[in-house]
């Protein structure tokens, strides 16, 4: 397997198995709290990204802040789609029943795997996320829900930018729940608390 990772089984097999995807400089051990706030019996995949700028770990490169490679993004998430593939089958869990959650540089991981991979996930919660790519056509999301959580006063993804992205995917036929927050970019225990009462409705 070519992604560094921890798999943790969970108590109840048949909940989704939780992809857990950091942000900038993260590692796969920052997300395990929300994971136990989102869905405790739930086994969890969280990786870290392959990535490193200047030392920090992420899930694709960038050429600015805000400015994606998206010739790497493309690659990275070709790489991410079949580390899943493998570790579905290395670890016995069921590749259809996924849900993501990603903040910042992680969320915009999960939402490239979402524009480029029509069954890569069954949901997924974003955590401050942006658009990844435009210009592409989506395949239908109609099965997939998306929670995604932004802040107002967000300098790193303006406001605008997640209405696209939530448009984006809507027109794809994703179900999409927004929540805002007055805040900025940082990942707020309010908005981890939105996420796991949206996950307990639709997943439980
Ligand atoms: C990104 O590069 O993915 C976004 O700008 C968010 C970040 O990681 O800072």
């Amino acid at each position: 397997m070519t992604m560094k990772h921890i798999y943790q089984q969970g108590s109840n097999p048949n909940a989704p198995v939780l992809l857990l995807l950091h942000g900038t400089g993260g590692t796969e051990t920052d997300l395990l709290p929300l994971a136990e706030m989102v869905s405790p019996g739930s086994s969890v995949l969280s990786v870290r990204g392959n990535v490193l700028e200047n030392g920090m770990p992420r899930f694709f490169r960038r050429l600015a802040e805000g400015v994606f490679d998206e010739e790497d993004l493309v690659f990275r998430t070709k790489e991410l789609q079949e580390f899943l593939d493998a570790a579905s089958k290395e670890y016995g869990f069921n590749r259809s029943n996924v849900v993501a959650i990603g903040y910042s540089n992680g969320a915009n991981i999960a939402a490239s795997l979402l524009f480029h991979y029509k069954n890569a996930l069954k949901g997924a919660i974003l955590h401050h996320p942006m658009v990844p790519r435009r210009g592409l056509e989506l395949s239908s999301l109609s099965q997939v829900q998306v929670f995604i959580a932004a802040g107002k006063n967000d300098p790193i993804c303006p406001a605008r930018e997640t209405e696209e992205l939530a448009e984006l995917l809507q027109s794809a036929h994703a179900d999409v729940s927004v929540i805002w927050e007055n805040f900025g970019h940082q990942l707020t225990r309010s908005e981890v608390e939105a996420a796991a009462s949206w996950f307990q409705k639709n997943f439980s």
